[in-house]
């Protein structure tokens, strides 16, 4: 896998937040309210600019992120200084797959459907050995990912429209894209294409990156967790609560590291 041509999608952290923030409360509150209950360690593995690591860091968690881009980290770092969270951050530009940090966590994180990041088996079960080296016996690891039945899994050449948002210069963004799917590796490639109008001169724009995201079913991700010292509690299939059904758009996993 090559995680920094993995990366071209987290090059730009304050649109990054312009297109994620909104629509991820219900997310947000879900985690909040596993991981204060749960104790009053986490760690975020695949953080970006934090959006669920402050609130968490804000509930009272003493909170570190761990991230590979370093304008996303840097950025999460800022923010923390302006909410006065530095005293309970810490702010990690690593691997995933391979950080070991002193100590133990009561709660892990890794969200923003960043598991399908770990394009490979042996990338996945790094990913899981990191969650286990960090995590103390007992403690919970929150993640999800695209649940595969839900997704159109297929080869997309015509530029759709997905979203629109208003970007930090004024400009009101089309967001969209194409993708290839690639059967044998279950690795959905995507193509994401923003497209603009400048209001001034009229120029149009568009800008391209490209991300590889692992599709990965709830009877492989059983396999590689059992497999990994874990054990699910309960899974939902969207962060309204709503239960894991063949058409969910997600996989949200609660487990516990074995004792
Ligand atoms: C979709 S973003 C999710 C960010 C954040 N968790 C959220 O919910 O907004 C995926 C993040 O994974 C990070 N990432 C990808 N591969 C990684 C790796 N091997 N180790 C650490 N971070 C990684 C990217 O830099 C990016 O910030």
């Amino acid at each position: 896998m090559q995680h920094e041509g993995n990366l071209e999608e987290f090059q730009d952290p304050v649109n990054y937040d312009l297109e994620e923030i909104p629509g991820s409360e219900d997310r947000i509150a879900m985690i909040r309210a596993a991981v204060t209950a749960q104790g009053s360690t986490t760690l975020e593995l695949a953080c970006g600019t934090g959006v669920v690591t402050l609130p968490l860091a804000a509930a009272g968690q003493h909170a570190t992120g761990v991230d590979l881009s370093r304008p996303m980290l840097e950025h999460a770092r800022t923010k923390a200084a302006a909410m006065g969270l530095d005293g309970c951050t810490s702010w990690h530009h690593a691997d995933a797959r391979q950080v070991r940090l002193p100590g133990h966590v009561a709660s892990a994180v890794l969200t923003g459907n960043a598991f399908q990041a770990f394009l490979t088996d042996a990338d996945q079960q790094a990913l899981m050995a990191t969650v286990h080296a960090h995590l103390e016996p007992g403690g919970l690891f929150v993640f999800e990912t695209r649940n595969p039945s839900g997704h159109p899994l297929r080869d997309i050449t015509v530029w759709e429209p997905w979203f629109e948002y208003r970007s930090t210069e004024g400009h009101r963004v089309h967001v969209g894209g194409t993708q290839r799917w690639d059967a044998a590796t279950r690795v959905l490639h995507w193509t994401t294409e923003r497209r603009w109008t400048d209001a001034g001169t009229g120029q149009p724009h568009r800008r391209t990156a490209r991300i590889a995201c692992r599709f990965t079913a709830p009877d492989e991700l059983a396999g590689l967790l059992a497999a990994a010292g874990f054990a699910i509690e309960r899974q939902f299939g969207d962060w309204d609560g709503s239960p894991l059904s063949a058409d969910s758009p997600e996989i949200i996993t609660f487990c516990r590291r074995a004792a």
